[in-house]
């Protein structure tokens, strides 16, 4: 499963991929506005920033909602660098993007996915990932992973080549069961990255082996 982080800080990235388990970024307008990046041209450059730190997918999301604006839009962030996929909303003139994009061989992200039925329209349509909200869906007492677990059926039925990238993680647990039930991809914040490799028996273990061994090259 490839690790996304989803943040537009460039600090956590490099720290993410410094790492060494970072696979991509995705950001969206609320993660620019959250590091106080504001403007078309600051977003340019800072979608540019995140380009030149990981080496992989960096998702950036359109701001248009009519289909002329998207593919507008989408064409300039493609400029930017070739690592950048064009993030597009599950809404009708967003499946008309997905389309236009799959077939000019401009790769996408189908975000705001709740439903499987969302999920199999962009995989028509030509998506290369789709986005399910796992998190929020949480939120809403229904069942994130479930989703997950439903498109993934989905789209081996039929042989789609969509990659299902669960969005809105909040938790490792979240990251260990969309990797139960074999999610493409995952992003989340690096905390819960980070939460994956603690264990206190760990803590423990190593303290003793590092007493253990001062005593004897004392
Ligand atoms: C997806 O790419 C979105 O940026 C994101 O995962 C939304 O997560 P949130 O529900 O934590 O805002």
């Amino acid at each position: 499963m490839k690790f996304f982080i989803d943040t537009a800080n460039l600090k956590e990235i490099k720290e993410a991929y410094e790492l060494g388990v970072l696979d991509g970024v995705t950001t969206n307008p609320s993660l620019m506005a959250k590091e106080g990046i504001t403007g078309k041209d600051n977003i340019m450059s800072h979608y540019k920033a995140i380009c030149d730190i990981v080496d992989g997918d960096v998702s950036a999301e359109v701001v248009s909602v009519d289909f002329e604006g998207m593919i507008r839009e989408g064409e300039e962030l493609v400029e930017i660098d070739d690592k950048i996929v064009v993030k597009i909303p599950m809404i009708k003139e967003g499946v008309k993007a997905l389309k236009y994009f799959s077939q000019k061989g401009i790769r996408t992200n189908c975000t705001l996915i709740f439903s499987a039925g969302q999920a199999l329209l962009a995989a028509k349509a030509g998506a290369t990932y789709v986005s399910p909200f796992i998190g929020r869906l949480d939120d809403i007492s229904t069942d994130g992973i479930g989703l997950i677990e439903q498109i993934i059926t989905i789209y081996r039925n039929y042989g789609f080549e969509t990659q299902v990238l669960a969005a809105s993680v909040r938790h490792p647990m979240h990251i260990i069961q969309c990797a139960e039930v074999g999610a493409d991809v995952m992003t989340g914040p690096l905390s819960a990255m980070e939460q994956l490799l603690k264990h206190p028996l760990t803590d423990i273990g190593l303290e003793k082996f590092l007493a253990d061994y001062a005593k004897g090259n004392s």
